[in-house]
């Protein structure tokens, strides 16, 4: 009973409006072709949860199954039984579905950042992962975030140090990074492949430094031939982020460069201007929803962006703290301001 009537409210309130529906009715007026969400298989089972990631997203990541630990637990065998529930769930509901993730520091099993492997060693083990990976998604994954938060967070913005920056620009004449993206690019030569990191999606205020050195690194790439096709702003912010200028300014020059942008991560945590003592209200709902709006109009404006997804959907399920009501819908899978807002935005563009 308590699903039906939440069925029943998400319904209700909006009518028959979703995000992929509205997105679609607009068919080429914007180049952003995905509104998205990520999920954790973990609650497909509620209804409440895959009936609203499935009405109002076409397109989902896994929140946490696709990543190192999870596929390659121990070394040598994959599993992708978690990994594959996600992308079956984006298939039978006609989603797309987006990986992540290949390469990061974090996430990683216990084998591999406890076994001291040599420099020749890490790029066998990170290329026969990367490879692995992307063959058996082959053409089932629109993009592939590569490699995951590769960048220091303070100058000179230098690689930071994990179990893949053991691997020596001797050995492999470049570093890692460059390693992945080669390994993705021969393994799936149709496959998109991203680079993605945080407090790197404005050119402007305090994330200037670090954007600086993502599109710095990237161009550089380019240069030198290594494949990528796009990168992937987190956007782990909150609700008195006020730098959507930097933003759209920042995926002007990755679109120059004729790479992708996507909106990977958005969370607005609710914040003070400063800092992130919350005090939710009304009017926090309401400036939550309003900056949501606000950044999806800037990607459906900017040609570059063609993926605006959050951090999971519900309050219900976010990484983030209890109490910062981080996402659009509420704990109850009610609509928040956001969605309405949002929806205002695609019904208006
Ligand atoms: C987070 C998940 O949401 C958590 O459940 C997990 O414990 C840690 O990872 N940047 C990323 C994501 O690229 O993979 C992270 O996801 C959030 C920050």
């Amino acid at each position: 009973m308590k699903l039906l009537l939440a069925a029943l409210t998400i319904t209700g309130a909006s009518g028959s409006d979703t995000f992929r529906d509205t997105l679609t009715t607009l068919g080429d007026k914007t180049t952003t072709k995905y509104v998205g969400a990520a999920v954790n298989e973990g609650w497909f089972s509620d209804a409440s949860y895959s009936g609203t990631a499935s009405d109002y997203y076409n397109l989902v990541t896994a929140e946490n199954s696709c990543k190192f630990s999870a596929i390659q637990h121990t070394q040598g065998s994959f599993d992708f039984s978690s990994c594959d529930q996600v992308q079956k769930f984006a298939e039978d509901n006609s989603m797309a579905f987006r990986g992540h993730n290949t390469c990061w520091g974090v996430n990683n099993p216990s084998w591999l950042d406890n076994g001291n492997f040599t420099s020749p060693e890490l790029v066998d083990i990170l290329e026969n992962h990367v490879t692995t990976v992307l063959k058996y998604y082959k053409g089932k994954a629109v993009a592939w975030d590569v490699v995951n938060e590769a960048i220091s967070d303070a100058a000179p913005y230098d690689l930071k140090l994990n179990t893949w920056n053991n691997i020596t620009a001797d050995e492999v004449n470049t570093n890692y990074v460059d390693v992945a993206f080669r390994a993705a690019r021969q393994a799936d030569p149709d496959a998109k492949l991203f680079y993605n990191d945080y407090n790197v999606a404005s050119s402007q205020g305090w994330s200037q430094g670090k954007s600086d050195a993502m599109y710095n690194m990237v161009k550089s790439m380019l240069d030198r031939g290594v494949p990528i096709d796009g990168v992937g702003l987190q956007m782990h912010v909150g609700t008195g982020y006020d730098l959507v200028d930097g933003v759209k300014a920042n995926m002007e020059r990755y679109g120059d460069l004729g790479l992708e942008v996507h909106i990977t991560e958005l969370d607005l945590v609710c914040s003070q201007k400063n800092g992130y003592d919350c005090v939710w209200s009304d009017d926090m709902e309401k400036q939550q929803g309003e900056l949501y709006a606000t950044l999806l109009q800037a990607c459906l404006d900017t040609e570059a962006c063609t993926n605006f997804e959050t951090w999971g959907f519900t309050d219900a399920h976010s990484w983030l703290e209890d109490g910062t009501h981080p996402l659009p819908f509420d704990e109850n899978y009610d609509q928040k301001k956001a969605v309405g807002s949002m929806l205002d935005t695609l019904a208006g563009y």
